[in-house]
C-alpha cells in the first residue's frame, strides 16, 4: 500500500493509524519513495518538546530544488510549471514550463553567486506577484541562501523591521507593482526601509510597471541585465536535511514580529505530501491557490509543494475585483483550474457582489474549493458550495498555520465527508490534543479544549530566528510536552474537530466559555449583514460582556438599526444561546484587518475598553483609515 496518496475513508484511517503508531516508519517509507536524496538520513527523528529541539531526516543531504525542478526534467520538462496570469487580463499568460524553470531559477541563482551571497546567508525578498518572486525563492534555496520573503505589501516600517531583525545582506525587489487600476512604488518603500538597514549590500530590481525610480549608485542594480549575462547551469548546493530554508515572520500577539524558521527535509516532504492529499492533485491538473507568496500559504501551496508533485501552479498577480469582481470565475474558466485554494474573506467579498458576475461563467472544470486562513462561517461555505462548486466540489476547510508549515487538519477531497464550519480529521501523522486549563488533556468525543499537538510532524518550524527562547515560550510553554497552536477546538461525536478561534479571543461571560466565530457565523446569517467581529468588554455582574462591531451589506436600501440590532440578538439567542446576547452593537463601515485578511480585534478590544491611548502600528493594517472613524463613532455613545 502506498500511504502517498489516499484514495478513501478506509485508507485515510488506516494510513492515519499506521502514522500515530509509527510514526518514523510512516515518513521514512514516504521520503524513500518519493524524493531525491543524494545521502539518505541515519536518523529519521529526534524530538524533544521541553529544550525544544527537533529533527527530522538528520544526516540526510538533498537540495529542494532538484525536487521541485530537475527531477521533473525527464518527464515533465515541457509541462507548465508557472502559469502566470497578469493584473491586466488583456496583457497574455505566461507558460514557464519546467524546463525554463530550470534555467530561469539556475541564472537567478548565478546571479546570487555573483553578488556575493552564500549559503546561509539572509536575503530579504519584497517582490509582487511575478514570475521572479517564486524563482528568486527557488533560486536563494538553490545556492542553500535563506529566503525571507516580504509582503509586498507592508510599510517601509515593517520591511525594516524584518530585514534589520534577520541581518538580510541584500534585498530583492521591483520597480513598482501593479494592483488592480493602481500601481504601488515598491522601490521607494524599500528606499525608505533602507534608511535604517545598514547591513543591506546589495539590491536586485526587477522591472515590472517601467516607472522612473532612483537607484543608489554602488547598491541597487538591476536585475535583468545581471540575468542576460548569467549562465543556465548553476550545480544545486548540497544541504543538510535541518539547514534553514527559509524564514518567515508571522504577528504575535504582543511584541516583534516572530520570524519563524522553517528547514529543508521535512517542510519538503510534509508540503509536498499534504499537497498531493489535501488537493487530490493529478498530472495534468490546473491548480491555483490565490495568496500571495508573502505568505506561508504561497510559499507551501504555490512554490513547493506543488512543484515537489510536478503540478501546474497558477500565480495571480491581481485581486478579484479587477476588472470587475467576476475576474476569479473568468480566469477558472480562462485555464480550466481544477483545485481552487482561497480565503474565507475573499469568499465573503465575492458573496457581497450579484451573481450575475459567475451566472455565464463555466465553472466545470472545478474538483476541489480550498478555504484557510481563517474560520469559514455558515453563509460564506453555503454560498461557496452552491455557487462556485454547484454543490459538487468538495469544500476543503485546512487548518494550518505559519508555524505549522503545512496543513494540519482538513478533509481530504472525495475522501472525508464535509461538514459545514469543521475543518474535520487531522493529517496522517498529525496527532491533535484537547488540553483544559489545568493542563491536562481531555480525552472522547463532544469535548472543546485548547488545541495542541502532541507529536512532531515534519513540517514544524523549528526556532524564531535569534530567539530560541521566545519559541520555546509561545509554544512549548503552556502545556508539558505539547506544541500549544494558540487555536481552541471542539471534537464533535465523529472526532471532527472545529477551530473555534484564537484562545485569546475567547471571552468569559457569566462564567460561560464562548468563542468568537460561532457568535459571528451566528450573526453573519442575518441578510443584512456582511462581516462582524465581537470582543469582550468588563463588565459589573458578568465580568465580560459582549460588544460587536457589525458592517451592513451595501444594498442602497434604509434599514432601522435598532430593528436590526434585535434580529441579530434573536438570531445569536437561537444559535447559541441568550448567554451570547451582545450588550453592545456598533455599526461600522469596515473593519481593521490585516494584510491577510485577518481582523485586528486587538484594536477592537481597546475601543471596546475605552483605550486608545495605545494602538499599536496601524500602519500594517489594510485600511487603517476605519480605526478612527470606529473610534469616533464609539464615543459618540450611539
Ligand atoms: C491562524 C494561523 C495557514 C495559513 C494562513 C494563516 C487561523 C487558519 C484556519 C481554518 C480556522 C484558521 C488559526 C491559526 N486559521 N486556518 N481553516 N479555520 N482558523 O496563517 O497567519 O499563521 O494564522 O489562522 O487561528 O492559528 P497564520
Amino acid at each position: 500500500m502506498s500511504n502517498y496518496h489516499i484514495k478513501h475513508l478506509e485508507e485515510y484511517y488506516q494510513v492515519y493509524r499506521k502514522s500515530v503508531r509509527e510514526p518514523e516508519t510512516f515518513w521514512e517509507e514516504i521520503a524513500i519513495e518519493h524524493f531525491m536524496w543524494r545521502k539518505k538520513w541515519d536518523k529519521v527523528l529526534s524530538w524533544n518538546f521541553s529544550k525544544p529541539e527537533i529533527k527530522w531526516f538528520e544526516g540526510a543531504k538533498l537540495n529542494i530544488t532538484d525536487n521541485c525542478i530537475d527531477r521533473h526534467l525527464p518527464t515533465r520538462g515541457d509541462k507548465t510549471a508557472i502559469l502566470f496570469e497578469p493584473n491586466d487580463p488583456n496583457e497574455p499568460t505566461e507558460h514557464i514550463t519546467y524546463k525554463q524553470l530550470h534555467e530561469r531559477v539556475n541564472k537567478f541563482a548565478n546571479v546570487l553567486k555573483e553578488q556575493g551571497i552564500k549559503k546561509g546567508d539572509r536575503v530579504c525578498i519584497y517582490v509582487p506577484m511575478i514570475p521572479e518572486l517564486a524563482i528568486s525563492l527557488l533560486a536563494c534555496a538553490r545556492i542553500g541562501a535563506i529566503h525571507s520573503v516580504v509582503f509586498a505589501g507592508f510599510s517601509s516600517t515593517a520591511l525594516a523591521t524584518r530585514i534589520n531583525d534577520s541581518d538580510c545582506k541584500m534585498v530583492i525587489t521591483c520597480d513598482g507593482s501593479y494592483r488592480g487600476n493602481k500601481t504601488i512604488d515598491l522601490k521607494g518603500i524599500v528606499d525608505n526601509a533602507l534608511e535604517d538597514c545598514s547591513g543591506v549590500e546589495t539590491v536586485l530590481v526587477a522591472k515590472r510597471i517601467h516607472s522612473d525610480i532612483q537607484m543608489k549608485e554602488g547598491r541597487d542594480k538591476w536585475l535583468q541585465p545581471l540575468l542576460d549575462e548569467a549562465s543556465t547551469c548553476c550545480e544545486a548546493e548540497t544541504m543538510d536535511s535541518e539547514d534553514p530554508l527559509f524564514i518567515l515572520y508571522t504577528s504575535g500577539s504582543t511584541g516583534k514580529p516572530k520570524g519563524m524558521v522553517h528547514t529543508t527535509a521535512g517542510y519538503m516532504v510534509y508540503t509536498a505530501y499534504s499537497f498531493k492529499n489535501a488537493f487530490q492533485y493529478r498530472e495534468n491538473d490546473v491548480y491555483w491557490c490565490t495568496a500571495d507568496i508573502g505568505w506561508i500559504t504561497g510559499h507551501s501551496y504555490i512554490v513547493y509543494g506543488p512543484l515537489a508533485n510536478g503540478a501546474t501552479t497558477v500565480m495571480f498577480e491581481g485581486v478579484p475585483s479587477y476588472p470587475d469582481f467576476s475576474r476569479f470565475w473568468q480566469i477558472v474558466e480562462k485555464h480550466k483550474v481544477n483545485q481552487f485554494y482561497t480565503a474565507p474573506t475573499a469568499i465573503r467579498a465575492l458573496a457581497k457582489q450579484s451573481l450575475d458576475f459567475i451566472d455565464n461563467i463555466d465553472l466545470s472544470s472545478l474538483t476541489v474549493l480550498g478555504s484557510v486562513g481563517e474560520p469559514i462561517n455558515e453563509e460564506a461555505w453555503h454560498w461557496y458550495n452552491d455557487n462556485i462548486g454547484k454543490r459538487k466540489s468538495p469544500i476543503i476547510d485546512s487548518w494550518w498555520q505559519t508555524e505549522t508549515g503545512g496543513i494540519m487538519i482538513c478533509p481530504i477531497p472525495y475522501v472525508t465527508p464535509t461538514k459545514p464550519t469543521y475543518a474535520t480529521l487531522p493529517f496522517p501523522g498529525i496527532q491533535p490534543a484537547l488540553m483544559d486549563e489545568n493542563g491536562e488533556e481531555i480525552k472522547g468525543n463532544q469535548v472543546d479544549g485548547r488545541l495542541c499537538i502532541k507529536f512532531p510532524w515534519p513540517s514544524m518550524a523549528r526556532t524564531i530566528w535569534g530567539n530560541h527562547q521566545r519559541y520555546k515560550d509561545t509554544y512549548f510553554s503552556a502545556y508539558k510536552d505539547m506544541y500549544f497552536t494558540g487555536d481552541g477546538a471542539l471534537r464533535d461525536e465523529v472526532g471532527y474537530y472545529r477551530i473555534t478561534g484564537r484562545v485569546d479571543d475567547v471571552i468569559i461571560v457569566s462564567g460561560h466559555n464562548l468563542g468568537t466565530a460561532p457568535i459571528e457565523d451566528a450573526i453573519n446569517e442575518h441578510p443584512a449583514v456582511a462581516e462582524s467581529a465581537i470582543v469582550g468588554y468588563p463588565h459589573d455582574v458578568k465580568g465580560n460582556a459582549l460588544y460587536g462591531y457589525i458592517t451592513l451589506k451595501d444594498t442602497g436600501e434604509s434599514r432601522n438599526q435598532d430593528n436590526v440590532r434585535k434580529e441579530i440578538n434573536q438570531i445569536i439567542t437561537e444559535h447559541i444561546g441568550p448567554i451570547a446576547k451582545l450588550d453592545k452593537i456598533q455599526f461600522t463601515e469596515g473593519l481593521p484587518k490585516t494584510r491577510s485578511g485577518k481582523i485586528m480585534r486587538r484594536i477592537l478590544r481597546k475601543i471596546a475598553h475605552k483605550d486608545t491611548s495605545n494602538l499599536g502600528d496601524t500602519s500594517t493594517l489594510l485600511n487603517p483609515e476605519v480605526v478612527q472613524s470606529i473610534i469616533d463613532d464609539a464615543y459618540n455613545d450611539k
